[in-house]
């Protein structure tokens, strides 16, 4: 491969302590090499020079096809003004910005490209919340490797994923891009995505540097209004909202970007506390921070800094090192560094922080190794990866009623009547923050099934649309229904109703789709509901109703295939809900971890914690996934009744697949600390696994408990064990009866 060297860096690094021929690989200490080359070429720099380092700008967003970036944008590149772009798109048109930087700008240090590459490239798996349905970190891995793989051959070097933050709030659109609401199985997904993404070196030119996002505590946007406030004791951010940042942070992500929303009172993006003392100093991250777009600017709408000059002084202050399409960083420095609030050594570290990334990129080798359009071309949507997509989407979907086995349907001889608004909508099972991914790859429902029984067999009506009140669709559906043997009704949410800024006050399923269901459901026929959503939804009407329900998230690019796998009983559906789907709207936040309350009390009994109106349980619990067989649990046993700090619990329970077809279950165990020197909640999973068995088979699964995995923070907020006693729930789901105590001594 031809080797770059940027001549004035090459410059920088022979002049500087460091001489490049000096520099010999080294397998021992590769950060201590990197320190240096960092160190030699800040000593070339000028202090204009460091603060574009730490500037990103965003390109154009173009939809079609590169287009000219404005010629400020290009100008300020020239200057050394841009340390990053996020939103440029391709290995041509990477590489022609990036030849700009490294050619025509003085010290020639070429510029990092992010892109929000969040649940695929151009292949698109189900949205983050469907993936992490099927409670699979390997799986996770391999689809963020190829989300990563695709990314890094059209130009792109980073990705602001994983979105770790814990969402307990379904009225949050966001909540479709993280793992939902448990802090345990968030923190395994978010280390298995950050590991796809990166890889086991960053110089492989398929990785790319992923991002912790948001720092802190954005899912718990209060009212699940996006972007707007939130307050969290320190107990709950450090056992809930911080679990998986600190998880990713130990296994190695190279960048945090800190959130938008207002946390205590200190907006994350200057909250000193988060930044600097919990993620830099505590946590030790090597890292780099750069902001949410504009969240530095924010900080005066958020009432904390009165101009962009204190906007600059906080979030430098509390650690932020990047500032995106906030333009503060460029317009505030120099005159923060002037009346010395802050100091050139704060901004070498920061712009140290910033080389390191682009060493370990192997850009200053080779600026334009991520830009090789030949490759690009070989390496999008290549089969394995769209059959991956589509193993993922089938793990992915969750089967929460099935009433007399409805599913899996028969291909042969019937006639199926398809209908609602998602049956043939091949933009909606994209969804929001789908990359580069478009609607002409995506097989429909409509299509494969077609394709599968023949257009003879399907008679499909589309209904009503996803939003809106028109009805007139309805007499079409309900006679296409009536000609057919079965009837599939692909409704849901439109792909766009979910993600940033698409919180809901009303989570039914929207438009008519309801009304549309429930007058197909009077014909009497089997009728299966595909749920399409990007968020847990109000089905309780439906479900009281519909005989059957599977809910297939936002599916990605192979939804059709997907779904016709697991509806003709090719694939046996395993996912497991990750978050809590509520009885009623009133009932957010929800979710399955809470506190018991003085006066945890029966539905019907007054003066307890209750509502009058509906239950407190939700309509499908935490963990909650059928499957078409059934799983019995027996015998749950513990290794010892009673364990010391040096000895962990084993624990075993029998499973058995009670039913004639063989199927994946996702055994769950969760804890109860029962007395604690702060109240604990009711339930926490603190183990999972997925067993394969056969019809008929059963198995003996395990678990090991160590005893720092009953830790928590204290009444003095120190990390730790208490003893006391415990019990153990196993079984399906969060719900889980099945019950053991032990005594921690
Ligand atoms: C704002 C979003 O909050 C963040 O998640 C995203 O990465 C950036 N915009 C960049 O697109």
């Amino acid at each position: 491969m031809k080797k770059y060297l940027i001549p004035a860096v090459a410059l920088a690094l022979s002049l500087a302590a460091c001489n490049p021929s000096e520099i010999k690989p080294s397998q021992d200490n590769p950060e201590g090499l990197i320190s240096k080359k960092c160190d030699s070429v800040l000593a070339l720099m000028t202090l204009e020079e460091k603060i574009g380092q730490l500037n990103q700008y965003s390109g154009d967003g173009e939809l079609t096809g590169p287009v000219a970036l404005r010629p400020d944008l290009l100008k300020s590149i020239r200057d050394g003004k841009v340390g990053s772009m996020l939103n440029i798109n391709g290995a041509g048109y990477t590489r022609k910005i990036q030849k700009i930087a490294v050619e025509e700008s003085r010290l020639k240090i070429p510029l990092i490209f992010g892109y929000d590459v969040i649940h695929g490239y151009k292949t698109i798996f189900p949205v983050p919340l469907g993936e992490s349905a099927a409670w699979d970190p390997d799986l996770a891995e391999k689809a963020a490797r190829v989300s990563a793989t695709e990314a890094a051959a059209a130009g792109q070097h980073w990705t602001f994923a994983p979105m770790v933050d814990i969402a307990r709030d379904a009225r949050w659109g966001r909540i479709m891009e993280g793992s939902g609401e448990d802090p345990y199985l968030g923190s395994l997904l978010a280390v298995a995505r950050v590991k796809g993404f990166q890889g086991e070196d960053l110089a492989d030119p398929t990785t790319i540097l992923a991002c912790a996002k948001h720092y802190a505590g954005y899912g718990a946007a209060q009212a699940g209004r996006d972007y707007y406030t939130t307050d969290i004791s320190e107990h709950s951010l450090r056992e809930v909202y911080l679990p998986p940042f600190k998880a990713i942070a130990e296994s190695g992500v190279e960048t945090f970007m800190s959130a938008f929303n207002d946390l205590n009172g200190i907006p994350a993006t200057g909250n000193r506390y988060l930044i600097h003392d919990i993620l830099k100093t505590e946590w030790a991250f090597k890292g780099m921070v750069v902001s949410d777009w504009a969240s530095i600017s924010e900080m005066i709408m958020h009432g904390i800094v009165a101009d962009k000059y204190e906007a600059g002084d906080l979030a430098f202050n509390a650690g932020v090192d990047m500032d995106m399409e906030g333009n503060v960083y460029i317009s505030e420095m120099q005159n923060l560094l002037k009346d010395r609030k802050i100091t050139e050594a704060q901004i070498n570290e920061s712009v140290r922080r910033v080389l390191r990334l682009k060493f370990k990129l192997g850009l200053f080798d080779d600026p334009y190794r991520y830009s090789d359009s030949i490759r690009e071309a070989a390496t999008l949507l290549k089969p394995e990866y769209l059959e991956l997509a589509r193993d993922a989407a089938r793990k992915s979907f969750v089967l929460l009623k099935n009433e007399k086995n409805i599913l899996p349907l028969s291909s042969s001889g019937k006639t199926i009547a398809l209908i609602g608004p998602a049956a043939d909508a091949a933009g909606d099972m994209i969804g929001n923050w789908s990359g580069r991914g478009e609607a002409k790859h995506v097989i429909t429902l409509k299509q494969e099934l077609e394709s599968r029984i023949g257009d003879g067999k399907v008679i499909y009506a589309k209904g009503a649309d996803f939003l809106g009140d028109d009805r007139s669709g309805f007499a079409a559906a309900l006679a296409a229904a009536r000609r057919a043997d079965v009837i599939i009704a692909a409704c849901g949410e439109a792909g766009m109703m979910s993600g940033e800024s698409m919180s809901r006050a009303d989570i039914s399923i929207p438009g008519v789709q309801e009304e549309l269901l429930l007058e197909l459901a009077k014909l009497g026929k089997p009728l299966v509901l595909v749920l399409f959503n990007g968020r847990p939804l109000i089905l309780t009407e439906i479900s009281k109703t519909l005989p059957a329900i599977l809910v297939a998230w936002i599916p990605g690019t192979m939804a059709g295939p997907a779904l016709c796998d697991v509806l003709f009983g090719e694939y046996n559906p395993s996912g497991k809900l990750p978050v809590t789907f509520p009885y009623a709207v009133g009932q957010c936040p929800i979710f399955y971890n809470y506190k018991n309350s003085g006066r945890p009390g029966a539905q019907d009994q007054k003066f307890t914690s209750r509502y009058l109106d509906v239950p407190n349980d939700p309509l499908y619990p935490f963990g909650f996934g059928l499957s078409y067989t059934g799983f019995a649990y027996s015998n749950l046993t513990l290794g010892k009744p009673v364990i010391t700090l040096e000895e962990p619990l084993e624990v075993s329970v029998d499973v058995r697949n009670t039913g004639n077809v063989a199927g994946t279950e996702t055994v769950q165990l969760y804890i109860r600390d029962l007395v604690g020197s702060v109240t604990r909640p009711v339930k926490e999973l603190k183990g999972f696994k997925k067993v394969f068995l056969k019809a008929g088979e059963a198995q003996t699964v395990s678990f090991t408990i160590k005893p720092d995995e009953l830790a928590f923070y204290n009444r003095e907020m120190k990390w730790g064990t208490e003893p006391g006693k415990f019990k153990v729930f196993v079984g399906t789901d969060s719900r889980s009866t099945m019950e053991a105590g032990f005594e921690l001594k």
